[in-house]
């Protein structure tokens, strides 16, 4: 056990990560855990590597939407699992972009996996575990407080912006970015309000098909039992180009 694990304080604990208090004020430690939940964590499993894979893949799109002027809470990758992250104040909306049918979209409606989307469609849902984080429309978000106009326009146009930037870094690396989910938060420098990128961007919360097979190279292989999950991850980093062809991760630095 690590000493000055146990000397932070733990600020939150959700199903992928653990947030511990920062060295300054208004930071925070974001540790990437391997565990694996689907389904509104109906099912649970581990996914040997992920944490290590996710913090690097995170760090590495959050650091180019950064460079193309997209504000995120990253600041700076610690370690194998850890990142300094700005403490932000979560706004409870799930905000979804997707560009190909998958997933609950194609349960709900009927439609078929795989139909191209004649344009981008931005869904957002109630971050609410309880409830299984909900659908909702911008009149509840807006009725209930969730979030003001001002603050959906431009999480809004931050997620239009980050899925047309995504998708050609994916397709540049011969995958299709199919759906993904974003979460942002609110930051106040100088009595201003920022919205700014929070959370992480993985293969947890992407769905990414290889151009040419249209394998699913995701969680999707976690939650449909597809095997060779590890894979997946490693694979994604891989093309990347931020995990050596070589490099076999293990789940070397787990908390306690
Ligand atoms: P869905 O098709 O299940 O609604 O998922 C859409 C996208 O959002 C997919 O890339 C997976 C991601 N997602 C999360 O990151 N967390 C969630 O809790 C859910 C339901 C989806």
């Amino acid at each position: 056990m690590n000493f000055r694990m146990n000397r932070r304080r733990r600020v939150y604990e959700g199903k992928a990560k653990v947030l511990f208090e920062g060295p300054e004020p208004g930071t925070l430690v974001q540790y990437f855990k391997d565990d694996a939940t689907a389904f509104n964590n109906q099912k649970k499993g581990t996914i040997t590597g992920k944490g290590v894979l996710n913090n690097r893949i995170s760090e590495y799109l959050m650091t180019k939407l950064g460079e193309i002027g997209v504000p995120t809470h990253f600041m700076k990758r610690l370690n194998m699992r850890e990142q300094l992250i700005r403490r932000v104040e979560i706004i409870p909306i799930e905000i979804v972009v997707r560009n190909i049918v998958a997933g609950s979209l194609a349960k709900r409606l009927g439609i078929p996996e795989g139909t191209v989307l004649p344009r981008s469609i931005v869904e957002f849902y109630y971050k609410k575990d309880e409830l299984g984080d909900p659908m909702v429309s911008d009149e509840h978000i807006t009725a209930f407080g969730w979030a003001n106009p001002h603050e959906i326009d431009e999480m809004m146009s931050l997620s239009l912006r980050i899925n047309d930037y995504m998708s050609g870094l994916f397709l540049g690396i011969g995958l299709k970015l199919v759906d993904f989910k974003l979460e942002f938060g609110r930051l106040w420098d100088n009595d201003e309000l920022h919205i700014i990128l929070a959370d992480e961007i993985s293969p947890d919360n992407c769905r990414l098909w290889d151009v040419k097979t249209n394998e699913k190279m995701d969680k999707d292989r976690f939650r449909h039992d597809l095997g060779k999950v590890e894979e997946a991850y490693q694979e994604v980093a891989r093309r990347l180009g931020i995990l050596m062809p070589e490099s076999v991760i293990t789940s070397e630095g787990q908390p306690e």
